[in-house]
């Protein structure tokens, strides 16, 4: 016998398929899925995004609909974003009592009490120069939104939402503050068990063109890099998800996910809050778009990607793929 004869052979854990199902440790449940939503004014609205194939900007009606049929696969929590007829400077719809979000919430509360309703906090949707808040402008003459203004009008957005039942909010907007800031308005209007959800670690990513065009929330000039964080200083993540947690946030937020699975790990290995990872609308988009030119398995390929963001540490996945996958589960 050959001396140099490999004694261990790894295949022998993968002949059986019992023994190679045994073996698995990134299993997916519905429970870790986190389904978004898009929701807008008006009646019986039900228009597919073209560059999300199966998402849909609905009105209240079409989504409580979905969100039942999404109850009904399993699935336990939806993620509200808003799409508003009016925009202003300011974004004022935003913290209006009787937008779509916070109609669609209340009926969330009434109908679907088994689901939780985490809500979008941002302002881009809600402005007409679709940045994430207010402008001033810069000494160099240029415009930037303006941090402390904006945490004001995110605040009023928070508390609104808590108002109509909304159960975690979500902060997306960057701005340095906005966790306390939320935390301090929501337990003075007596929402002490709203829960936060902060896009703690959120870069500044082409991966969002496709949601742009669903909530028309692309900025109308310049970009998102004086407060989404640069790709290539991700070290900035640790202080950033640390800011968040002194705060007082009890859920954190890695957005991208599949091209960000190294801070998703690190920050997870970091930090013993729950984590969630934002799997987003490019990265959706580009397995839809190449399955559809038949150059990628759709099922696979979705179920291989949202498999590694949870492998990377990953508690709760947000994904376009919830519904997909919630059936998939079963075959
Ligand atoms: C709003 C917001 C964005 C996303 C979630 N909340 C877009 C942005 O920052 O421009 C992106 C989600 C996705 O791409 O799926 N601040
Ligand atoms: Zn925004």
């Amino acid at each position: 016998m050959s001396t140099h004869f490999p004694a261990t052979r790894m295949r022998r854990l993968r002949y059986h398929p019992a023994l190679r199902e045994m073996l698995v440790e990134t299993a997916l449940r519905r429970e870790d899925f986190i389904a978004p939503l898009f929701v807008r004014e008006g009646e019986g609205v039900r228009s597919e995004i073209p560059s999300m194939p199966g998402q849909y900007q609905h009105s209240v009606d079409t989504a409580i609909e979905t969100a039942r049929r999404w109850a009904d696969l399993g699935l336990r929590a939806v993620l509200l974003f808003g799409i508003p007829d009016e925009k202003d400077d300011v974004g004022s719809e935003a913290w209006n009592e009787d937008a779509a979000v916070q109609r669609l919430t209340r009926l969330l509360k009434a109908e679907l009490p088994g689901m939780l309703v985490i809500t979008d906090v941002c302002l881009c949707e809600y402005t007409a120069h679709g940045h994430c808040g207010t402008l001033v402008e810069r000494p160099d003459g240029g415009r930037d939104v303006d941090n402390d203004a904006t945490l004001e009008s995110l605040a009023r957005t928070a508390v609104s939402h808590a108002r109509s039942g909304a159960d975690v909010v979500a902060p997306s907007a960057m701005m340095d503050g906005q966790v306390g800031e939320i935390r301090h308005a929501l337990d003075a209007e007596g929402f002490g068990t709203t829960a936060i959800l902060s896009y703690a670690v959120k870069f500044a990513s082409s991966m969002y063109g496709p949601f742009r065009d669903a909530a028309e929330s692309a900025p109308q000039f310049g970009d998102r890099r004086t407060y989404q964080m640069d790709p290539r200083a991700a070290g900035q993540a640790f202080r950033e998800a640390e800011a968040d947690l002194a705060e007082g946030t009890d859920l954190l937020m890695v957005k991208p996910a599949a091209t960000y699975l190294d801070v998703i790990a690190a920050v997870k290995q970091r930090f013993d809050a729950p984590l969630a990872a934002y799997h987003v609308s490019g990265e959706f988009a580009s397995i839809k778009a190449a399955a559809r030119l038949g150059w990628l398995d759709e099922q696979g390929a979705a179920t291989e990607v949202t498999a590694a963001i949870k492998r990377a540490g990953a508690d709760l996945i947000i994904t376009y793929f919830a519904e997909d996958l919630a059936r998939w589960l079963d075959t």
